[in-house]
């Protein structure tokens, strides 16, 4: 095959690489761009004489791809030629490296490294088409010794991948073979560039730089970096403009079922334990996260399903049937309706939201079992269990008391002591107690049943090992070290009265545990909602189905791990999980949300406080914590409401409608369409590209900023045109000119309110019908940016859709929620007083013993790290308020460590150690997931050396990596 290229074109290095990895190399030609067929270079001609003028479709045609993995390369191919190119241009074009053109590509270089990190559709094993595009791309331009220094330290895994890829055996022949065109490594001497070789290039070709005669800058914001638009970006908006995509989608009619040959996308978010009641971290790791997804989907016409309930059985059930002195079921009916209200008033529109207490449950879990134990997954083992005879039942964890086996304290419960914050096992309490009638249980041994997870392993490691792909990041590093450490058999019974009951002769007075019956809860609440369930469970090869499965990371093991394996060792062709989307958690004002003690905001207070549901989902949606722990702050809701939707996005679209109301009857105006106008469409274009591809990778908070982008773009346009002039003009032309600006804003108000659907679905409403459009339909959301309201269409009514939230507001909602204040000898913050922190240390305490027994090191570890910072905050407290270090309290932090005067700085100190422990701990949590052992080792090191310091300092031995598996429980 021959490439046809001008000389120093990087596209034809694509060209020259894909040959050679494909085991096809090309024969070069070099010829001059008006030799080309339209001016375009390279060309692929192939073997049957056609000739491919598109580099794009010739670099797919030489290296075929993965049809799946479509939609993202094309994202990236995209990205390659609209974004990094153009950026690229910019910054080597103007006879030195320009720095003000550095932020772009640095932000660009941002994006690609957290993809490389996250090891999601450039792969090095095989390069794809992207790798090669967009390493083409760098290696001629960037990728050069005085940037390499700065590459290596800013973007380590973009560095890497470069290097690893420059020495790819195939890759490396080509780059040895390039005298011929006259390109090398890095920007080839800047004077070339200038010359000529860069302007006439094929998807090059017509990228004007600020050196060039015809410049194409955005009228915007002169002051600021001019945007570099391509030629082939204003033809390409130009011919989307007047082709417009825009079906209008009703709201689907029951039973939404699979369908053939469509996109059928069932959705799910974790089940949430019925009595607790939700807080703002509950509702955007699960719900909300869910819903804005599921209506994305539909916005997008994919066949969407989209189910979630509570969960009802099990011992935290029985022990608030207790507490309130109700039957556990009417527990759940109450805790279920608090939970259906909740979700409604914030617009989670659930196709259908279930629960687990309900006959289908019951059949699903227990014929499941049978079949599983049926195809040999389920073994017995004897567990030590405290039974009260009196009571007759066995004691959960939480229903024993008794003295600490360490400190002696003589109320400790069964999971943890609140004296010296220790983990106790309930069978070494002494003196063990029944919280009930306060009669001495014993230990008995009972036969438990157990889900043989080594045996259902390898088939687990294969499907795991090519689905995590597309899963979040959170769920690789939480599900790699399961996987990677081999799987314990898991008890999946409890000797309890509150479940569904296991059904098998002599074993009916157990009940199915959490593990098993939780997550078919997600199958049975299905078949709730329609008696043709397995349409959607267990597709046929016509209607395939893709699960999404929304979560916080602590329920990661549950969809990752035990659901599948449940499924797996089932081996009746059902519907795994393809995405898991799990986020990090959300803080409440740099603390822990806390029902007790009335810290932070739960679903029942977000109505009270005035502000619209949807203000709630917009700001919750911005602080997703995806990547990190994120943290909820009242003033910056408050800035984000006040700043980016009342004076950007609903000025912008205000002002348009307002305009048009009072200047053209109310209808939109004849567009003719400027290169002013076309520039905006491009501006607009890029930015709905990047949406889309955030969106579809359910990245919330990129997409809503590039949702916020195309406001300011048409913000920034609106003032630069100034209609308000034109429209007083004297010519015909100016006031043509006004109708087009008017014209064009409206329509991108229009695909705003599209945009804006998924995360604020009754302002897309109200505006929808400002812009004159049918409420009941949805606003698809389109590939391209075009003519969704067109000339004399008739206009409604604008009214602002935002109002500010003053900061007296935001003062009296942050105290309102600070949780409550002590008026004792010391004025700590909230959450500081001695009794609180004890509070705070039983309540992390509880946490760290659940989420070591349902999750992995990389969950746990940085809870341990809170826990024992609270510990050694108490101490310092305990100092300050009564002169002493109380040492059985404290637990953890040795006296003889040094004078008690000392206790404070000391404790600074190691407040100190801690963090840096924590984040050390994070940071090779991190690399764990994703790079090899030669990285990540020295990292550990240094972690194992901080913690070697503050055991020296404090005498405790916190959890190596490593250390906890022997530890785990079944
Ligand atoms: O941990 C929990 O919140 C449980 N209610 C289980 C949630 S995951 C499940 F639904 F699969
Ligand atoms: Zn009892």
């Amino acid at each position: 095959m021959i490439v046809s290229t001008n000389k120093s074109n990087p596209n034809a290095l694509k060209l020259i690489i894909a040959g050679e990895i494909s085991g096809n190399p090309v024969e070069l030609r070099i010829v001059t761009a008006s030799d080309s067929p339209l001016g375009r270079l390279p060309t692929l001609e192939l073997p049957n004489g056609i000739t491919l003028i598109s580099s794009t479709a010739a670099l797919q045609y030489l290296v075929p791809g993965d049809e799946q993995q479509n939609i993202f390369v094309n994202k990236w191919l995209e990205w390659d030629s609209t974004q990094l190119q153009p950026a690229v241009v910019s910054y080597g074009s103007s006879g030195s490296l320009d720095t003000s053109h550095k932020p772009r590509i640095w932000s660009l270089l941002t994006q690609l490294n957290a993809s490389l990190k996250a090891q999601k559709y450039l792969i090095t094993d095989t390069p794809s088409v992207v790798d090669i595009a967009i390493f083409s791309t760098l290696w001629c331009t960037i990728f050069m010794p005085e940037i390499s220094k700065e590459l290596s330290n800013e973007f380590l895994y973009v560095n890497r991948w470069l290097q690893d890829l420059e020495i790819f055996p195939p890759v490396k022949k080509s780059l040895a073979n390039l005298a011929k065109l006259d390109l090398e490594r890095g920007f080839k001497s800047i004077s070339s560039l200038q010359s000529s070789a860069w302007y006439p290039m094929n998807s090059y070709t017509g990228v004007r730089t600020q050196k060039s005669s015809q410049e194409v800058v955005t009228p915007s914001s002169p002051a600021k970096e001019p945007e570099v638009i391509t030629e082939k970006e204003l033809e390409t908006s130009r011919n989307n403009w007047s082709r417009p995509k825009h079906p209008s989608i009703k709201a689907p009619t029951y039973p939404v079922l699979p369908k053939k040959n469509q996109r059928n996308i069932l959705i799910t978010s974790a089940l949430p334990y019925v009595n607790n009641v939700p807080h703002l971290g509950n509702i955007i790791g699960c719900v909300l996260s869910a819903d804005v997804f599921a209506r994305y989907a539909r916005q997008r016409d994919y066949n969407t399903l989209y189910i979630s309930g509570t969960d009802e059985y099990g011992t935290a059930t029985e022990a608030k049937a207790l507490e309130e002195n109700m039957a556990p079921q009417e527990i759940c009916d109450k805790y279920f309706g608090i939970h259906n209200d909740i979700y409604r008033w914030f617009n989670i529109g659930f196709d259908y939201f279930g629960r687990t207490t309900t006959p289908e449950q019951t059949e699903i879990v227990q014929e499941a079992f049978l079949r599983i134990k049926s195809q040999g997954y389920i073994i017995t083992e004897s567990v030590d269990q405290l039974l009260c005879e009196r009571c007759n039942r066995f004691l959960a964890d939480r229903f024993v008391e008794g003295t600490c086996p360490r400190c002696k304290y003589q109320d400790a419960r069964g999971d943890q002591c609140d004296g010296c914050g220790h983990l106790v096992n309930a069978t070494e309490l002494i003196n063990p107690r029944c919280k009930v009638c306060l009669q001495t249980p014993v230990i008995k041994a009972s036969n438990q049943f157990f889900l043989d997870l080594p045996k259902i392993q390898p088939k687990l490691k294969e499907w795991a090992s090519k689905a995590e792909k597309s899963w979040s990041n959170v769920a690789r590093a939480v599900t790699r070290p399961w996987l990677r450490d081999g799987l314990k058999q898991r008890c999946i019974t409890r000797d309890l009265k509150w479940g569904i009951p296991v059904p098998l002769e002599g074993f009916r007075d157990k009940v199915f545990y959490v593990w098993f019956d939780a997550p078919l809860g997600y199958i049975s609440i299905t078949k709730r909602y329609t008696q043709e369930y397995e349409k959607w469970w267990r597709p046929s090869e016509d209607a395939k189905v893709d699960l999404y499965q929304f979560m916080a990371k602590d329920n990661v093991p549950f969809h990752a791990i035990m659901f599948p394996a449940t499924l797996l060792a089932a081996d009746q062709g059902h519907t795994l999980v393809k995405h898991i989307m799990a986020t990090e958690y959300l803080n409440y004002e740099d603390t822990k949300f806390s029902k007790s003690r009335g810290i932070g905001v739960f679903g029942t207070d977000a109505r009270e406080t005035g502000i619209p549901a949807d203000v709630w989902r917009f700001y919750l949606t911005y602080i997703r914590p995806e990547s990190q722990d994120s943290n909820f702050n009242w003033v910056d809701l408050a800035t984000k409401n006040n700043s980016e939707l009342l004076n950007n996005f609903g000025n912008f679209v205000n002002r348009a409608l307002t305009f048009a109301v009072k200047n053209f009857k109310g209808v939109v105006p004849e567009m003719e369409l400027r290169n002013d106008d076309l520039q905006l469409l491009v501006l607009v274009q890029r930015e709905l590209s990047q949406y889309i591809m955030a969106m579809e990778q359910a990245k919330f908070r990129d997409g809503v900023r590039h949702l916020l982008a195309i406001s300011k773009h048409g913000n920034q346009y609106m003032q630069s045109q100034q209609p308000w002039v034109l429209i007083k003009g004297n010519e015909e032309s100016q006031v043509k000119a006004a109708g087009t600006v008017i014209g064009v804003c409206c329509n991108i108000s229009c695909l705003l309110s599209a945009l804006l659907g998924p995360f604020m679905p009754e302002t897309s409403r109200q505006l929808r019908k400002q812009l004159g459009l049918d409420g009941s339909t949805y606003g698809y959301i389109p590939d391209t940016v075009s003519v969704l309201l067109p000339p004399g269409h008739k206009l409604g009514e604008a009214t602002p859709l935002f109002s500010k939230i003053e900061d007296s507001v935001v003062e009296e909602l942050r105290k309102k929620y600070a949780g409550k204040q002590d008026n004792g000898r010391k004025a700590f913050k909230a959450g500081e007083t001695v009794a609180e922190l004890r509070a705070q240390i039983a309540a992390q305490g509880a946490k760290v013993k659940e989420l070591k027994a349902k999750t992995d090191n990389s969950v746990w570890q940085p809870e341990v790290q809170i826990l024992l910072q609270l510990k050694i905050k108490l101490a310092t407290l305990n100092e300050g308020s009564d002169g002493t270090v109380n040492t059985a309290t404290i637990g953890v932090v040795k006296a003889e460590n040094g004078p008690v005067q000392n206790g404070k700085t000391e404790c600074d100190a190691v407040a100190a150690l801690e963090a840096a422990i924590a984040r050390q701990a994070l940071f090779v949590r991190d690399l764990k997931a994703s790079a090899d052992k030669s990285v990540w080792q020295p990292e550990v090191n240094t972690l194992l050396k901080l913690k070697k310091e503050l055991s020296d300092a404090t005498g405790v031995i916190t959890p190596n990596p490593g250390d906890k598996k022997s530890k785990k429980k079944k």
